[in-house]
């Protein structure tokens, strides 16, 4: 069934609930979800034109499926890229990106603070193959610039980051990728377009995690890349075709009704972290609190600016405690007294997740890099959900307030 025309300048609200393929010949309202593997050809000749690339039309799972061209057509409408690419996971889109960008030789510069596992891939991994990786400071612009090289070709940033929330300067950062040629992607996942959008601001691509808010209820692992169609089509898409980092499309389905729900949870789960920062300032066994809307982050301004005034929905907070043991057994006390939100790794769901980044996330670290990257074992990460607030706080305090 033909879908009406819809007309041009939609706000992005009703873009998130209205982008897709056409419906079916049934009409469904609610997007098909379209499991198979292969797709029927109406003869050999067709089949061999689809497959050569001079006629459109879906052959097999491992290219492409329908349910996973309406994500990444709702995804690139939201972040107000030409185009999209879905891919298996965050760490699958960040592979592609790099299998289609780098080759021996390229040059990489990437933030400190980055992801571990960006960090082990672009700088143990590609470095195998002969790309070389500087990683420089989070926040000095400066350091950035000291490092190109002719060789530069990407600038890969991640803003807020995980679990310090520090912010990076995108337009800043890609007017130096573009003065030497490279390109300047950012990992968009702690803010998703609906508080973020870093084209506007410059970046060539983006990289999503669809496992954290595009999904938003800790369902699926999913992935993308937005960016300019020319490049999705000729440089990213014969790389999912070769390589197979292909998204589900159950997996692609479920993340496409997440982005309809996209920016109301970011502005509730946003404003019910603001509330928790705010208290968790306030609380004598609280060292420091991180968390970019809150007026003592280093990178406050930057963050209203760059992120439409909200600060997100991840924070993190330091305890006092004297030695790594001391301190590790205080942040351990204060989760093991949870008994609502969820002691887990993953974020962006609309349960509020509570994790110590010391043992999980960065506990391939050794005590000194950990240490290098302001990881304290008193480090507590919490990303707020629609949890109520007070029975957040409640069950924070629970543990806050017994320690001795
Ligand atoms: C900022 C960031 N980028 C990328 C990823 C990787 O995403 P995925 O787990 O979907 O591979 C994560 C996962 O936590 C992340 O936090």
């Amino acid at each position: 069934m033909t879908q009406k025309k819809l007309p041009d300048n939609l706000h992005r609200d009703t873009l998130a609930v209205r982008v897709a393929l056409d419906p079916s010949q049934y009409g469904e309202n609610s997007e098909a979800l379209y499991l198979t593997s292969g797709f029927l050809q109406p003869d050999a000749e067709t089949s061999a034109r689809r497959f050569a690339g001079t006629e459109d039309g879906y052959t097999y799972g491992r290219t492409s499926n329908p349910t996973v061209t309406s994500f990444e057509r709702r995804l690139a409408a939201l972040e107000g890229t030409e185009a999209a690419i879905g891919a298996s996971t965050g760490m699958g889109a960040i592979l592609m990106m790099c299998m289609g960008l780098l080759k021996a030789g390229d040059h990489v510069i990437c933030s400190r603070s980055m992801f571990g596992s960006t960090i082990a891939l672009i700088g143990r991994e590609f470095g195998k193959f002969g790309v070389e990786t500087t990683f420089v400071s989070q926040t000095d612009v400066a350091e950035w610039k000291a490092a190109l090289r002719p060789t530069t070709k990407l600038l890969f940033a991640e803003t807020p980051t995980n679990p310090l929330t520090e912010v990076c300067d995108i337009a800043a950062l890609a007017s130096l990728a573009h003065g030497v040629g490279a390109l300047l992607a950012v990992d968009n996942c702690f803010c998703s377009p609906a508080l973020q959008r870093p084209t506007e601001l410059g970046a060539d691509l983006v990289i999503h995690s669809g496992t954290k808010y595009l999904d938003g209820q800790g369902r699926v692992m999913a992935g993308a890349i937005c960016g300019p169609a020319k490049l999705i089509a000729d440089v990213f898409a014969p790389i999912v075709r070769t390589a197979g980092m292909t998204l589900s499309p159950f997996n692609a389905w479920v993340v496409l009704k997440g982005l309809e729900t996209l920016s109301i949870r970011m502005q509730a789960q946003s404003a019910n972290a603001l509330a928790v920062a705010r208290w968790l300032e306030t609380q004598p066994k609280v060292a420091r609190v991180y968390y970019p809307g809150l007026a003592s982050h280093a990178q406050h301004d930057l963050a209203m600016h760059q992120q439409s005034g909200q600060g997100g929905a991840v924070l993190s907070f330091d305890l006092h405690g004297e030695g790594a043991d001391a301190a590790r057994a205080n942040a351990f006390h204060v989760i093991n007294s949870t008994r609502v939100v969820s002691i887990a790794t993953n974020l962006g769901d609309t349960k509020t997740i509570i994790t110590h980044p010391g043992t999980t996330s960065h506990g391939r670290l050794t005590e000194d890099q950990r240490r290098a990257a302001g990881i304290s074992q008193a480090l507590i990460r919490l990303a707020v959900g629609l949890d109520h607030i007070e029975d957040i706080k409640a069950d924070l305090a629970r543990g806050l307030d017994s320690l001795t």
